[in-house]
């Protein structure tokens, strides 16, 4: 409901300058500190996404591990790790992606996603995109398909939606 989302919302901290000049951070650690907070968060997104048919969901390290692993519990999914490069023991599939300043990459197990499979992208939050559009090419180089991607937080003004038009994306709380 409105009030659970309010109530979330007010857990989420405007950190101002973090990481540099201008940027307002937004913090998830007092929402994940609290019980019933970090409770009604993974269960409004678990509503959210409950008409999604998957059978994996897929999360990147770190904030995304949270989330992700949060919602294959409910729905008894099985979580496929996505990392940051040289931390998965066995082969791999790699997809690079940008950042501001360079880019960075993001492996999965080659054999994480069977052919056909249908994978929930899970995310904390929402920027440009990058990171979940990484995601998306990992489960489609494999051979599954993405069944949908979502987010607690989007910050909408960056405009990471435009970089997942041809997904079915869901958020919970929108700041623009
Ligand atoms: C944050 C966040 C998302 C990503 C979103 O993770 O948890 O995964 O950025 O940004 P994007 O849409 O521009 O790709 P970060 O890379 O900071 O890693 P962390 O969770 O380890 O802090
Ligand atoms: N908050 C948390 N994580 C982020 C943000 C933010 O504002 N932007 C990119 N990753």
């Amino acid at each position: 409901t409105e009030r659970t989302i309010q109530v979330i919302r007010n857990r989420i901290r405007a950190v101002p300058d973090h990481p540099g000049p201008g940027v307002v951070f937004r913090d998830i650690t007092p929402l994940m500190e609290d019980g019933p907070s970090l409770h009604a968060a993974v269960d409004a997104l678990a509503e959210a996404t409950k008409d999604l048919d998957y059978d994996r969901v897929i999360s990147a390290e770190a904030r995304g591990f949270v989330f992700g692993t949060a919602l294959a519990y409910r729905s008894r999914k099985g979580l496929v790790l996505a990392r940051k490069p040289g931390k998965l023991p066995r082969e791999v599939i790699s997809v690079s992606y940008e950042l501001e300043y360079g880019t960075d990459s993001l492996e999965i197990h080659a054999d994480s996603i069977p052919p056909g499979a249908r994978v929930l992208v899970a995310d904390d939050l929402l920027a440009t995109g990058g990171t979940a559009r990484a995601m998306c090419e990992l489960v489609e180089k494999s051979g599954g398909s993405v069944a949908g991607c979502a987010f607690l937080i989007e910050l909408a003004f960056l405009e990471g939606r435009k970089r997942l038009s041809d997904y079915n994306v869901v958020s919970l709380i929108n700041y623009s």
